[in-house]
């Protein structure tokens, strides 16, 4: 069997906690201190054509400043160094504005990525970074695209043949962007007339030149998708004023044909697959009958990750079923981890799509937080999720009402996120009680790994381990109610 070695990068993070003073809250852990290894060695059997993703959490605790980063796992080591470089970045940014911050305003950091195309020849990634430093979210976007026959990362100017095809290119899209702005500034109801909207357009006019010129800064998010559509976003403030947001746009085909190089459009000459849709079916129980039986639910959080495989190998071996509470980004991702997860009897629940706290986010985003997930699972599985739980379980009242299905909270928390440490996780996690909700998180290693023991020590207490489907069989759940338990 090949053995592919990844590049066992120790990011180590020094983190401490100065915000307890602001939230008058007390801690015992004054300074935290997170080693995060890569995974050292994977198989190719293992990888094969898949895409994996690894997640790294600096905290998880929604009042103190917290990091979330996923960054892709591939069969390609000169993708996976550079896609790490980047991510060591990130971190790195955060480190240092959380030293900055003496105010102690709570940082809250994500990096989250999507497959926008991947064939034998180019893979990319749409990476989304955004940051909140107490209240809405900043956010700014960009792509890795890698020749993966020359083992090259693409700058955008690789996509034209040459200099003067990249500065025509660069002028049709300023005009696309002007008419865009134009729209949205004309579907504005704060102007109080269309004088006003030409003045403003007028004053946007320079921003839109230099933000639209042709460098690889402009363009950093200039890709293809798997239909062969051309697409560039232009971040909040990049074209225009901040309040008017950031701008997709869409480039129609003629422009596309006319400048990008031949060998990435000969990309698209056949047709792609048509994606088959399953059935969705209903609540599968198994023969334990937590009426008669203790049982306790295993919920999973965050994934799934380069560790679920691992995790389904462990629930196999030892015959129990367990509960998936993913999120649509890296679902998405890792099709093929959740066709399994689903195969193999466990439940699968919605977690939103990238684990905002839905506090500080829009009625609008929630929506699509919930929606855009439900519609991911159900590509995949065939089925909508039965279940929703909110990232941090952190929601306002109006949150609950548009979940349209029971909230699942938990009674049993053993901190896998903050103690990486197997033994304390074993702990934390057998420490059943009847018809208990255990939560873990399986983006940690420490956490995978503890549990061939905590299965054994739940069985041991007479436990059986049991999904959300037999966990609640005999129970009435309703809609926007949250359950930390099976009683
Ligand atoms: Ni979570």
């Amino acid at each position: 069997m090949k053995k592919i070695i990844f590049s066992a990068a120790l990011i180590s993070v020094l983190f401490s906690c100065k915000t307890e003073k602001q939230m008058q809250q007390t801690t015992t852990d004054e300074k935290q201190h997170i080693e995060l290894e890569l995974p050292e060695t994977i198989s190719s059997e293992d990888i094969g054509d898949d895409i994996f993703v690894y997640t790294i959490k600096i905290g998880n605790d929604p009042e103190k400043s917290h990091l979330t980063a996923s960054l892709p796992i591939t069969l390609y080591d000169f993708v996976n160094k550079s896609e790490e470089r980047l991510t060591q970045e990130f971190i790195t940014e955060f480190k240092n504005e959380f030293e900055i911050q003496e105010n102690g305003a709570i940082l809250d950091f994500n990096q989250h990525f999507d497959v926008k195309f991947h064939s034998e020849d180019f893979l990319t990634f749409l990476y989304s970074q955004n940051a909140s430093y107490g209240n809405n979210y900043g956010e700014k976007h960009f792509v890795s695209v890698f020749d993966l026959k020359n083992k090259k990362k693409i700058q955008p100017q690789d996509f034209f043949t040459n200099e003067e095809n990249f500065i025509a290119f660069s002028a049709e899209i300023q005009s696309l962007v002007k008419k865009a702005i134009r729209e949205r500034i004309y579907a504005d109801k704060n102007y109080s007339s269309d004088q006003e909207r030409e003045e403003v357009l007028q004053m946007l006019q320079e921003s839109i030149q230099v933000g639209t010129a042709a460098n690889a800064t402009n363009y950093n998010a200039l890709f293809f998708n798997e239909k062969g559509q051309w697409i560039v976003i232009f971040e909040k403030y990049q074209v225009a004023s901040g309040a008017m947001g950031e701008f997709v746009i869409e480039i129609p085909k003629e422009i596309s044909d006319k400048y990008i190089d031949q060998k990435f459009l000969n990309l698209f000459k056949k047709e792609a697959p048509e994606q088959v849709v399953l059935e969705p079916s209903q609540p599968v129980y198994t023969e334990v009958d937590c009426s008669k039986v203790p049982c306790v639910a295993l919920t999973f959080d965050d994934g799934p990750s380069v560790y679920t495989p691992q995790l389904l190998d462990a629930l196999k071996t030892e015959n129990v079923k367990a509960t998936f509470f993913v999120l649509g980004k890296s679902a998405s991702v890792q099709k093929n981890t959740l066709k399994r997860i689903a195969d193999e009897g466990h439940n699968i629940g919605n977690h939103s799509y990238d684990h905002k706290d839905f506090r500080k986010i829009s009625e609008d985003e929630a929506i699509r937080q919930i929606t855009l997930t439900d519609e991911i699972i159900e590509g995949i599985v065939g089925e909508k999720p039965r279940y929703f739980r909110f990232p941090y379980g952190a929601h306002t009242q109006e949150n609950l009402a548009m979940v349209g299905r029971p909230v699942i909270g938990w009674n049993v928390d053993p901190m896998d996120w903050k103690f990486r440490d197997v033994q304390q996780v074993v702990e934390g996690m057998s420490k059943g009680s009847k018809q208990a909700i255990i939560l873990a998180h399986d983006i940690h290693k420490t956490t995978v790994e503890a549990i061939p023991q905590v299965i054994k020590n739940l069985k041991a207490q007479g436990y059986h381990i049991v999904s959300l489907d037999d966990l609640f069989r005999y129970k009435k759940l309703k809609n926007g109610q949250t359950y930390s338990n099976g009683k």
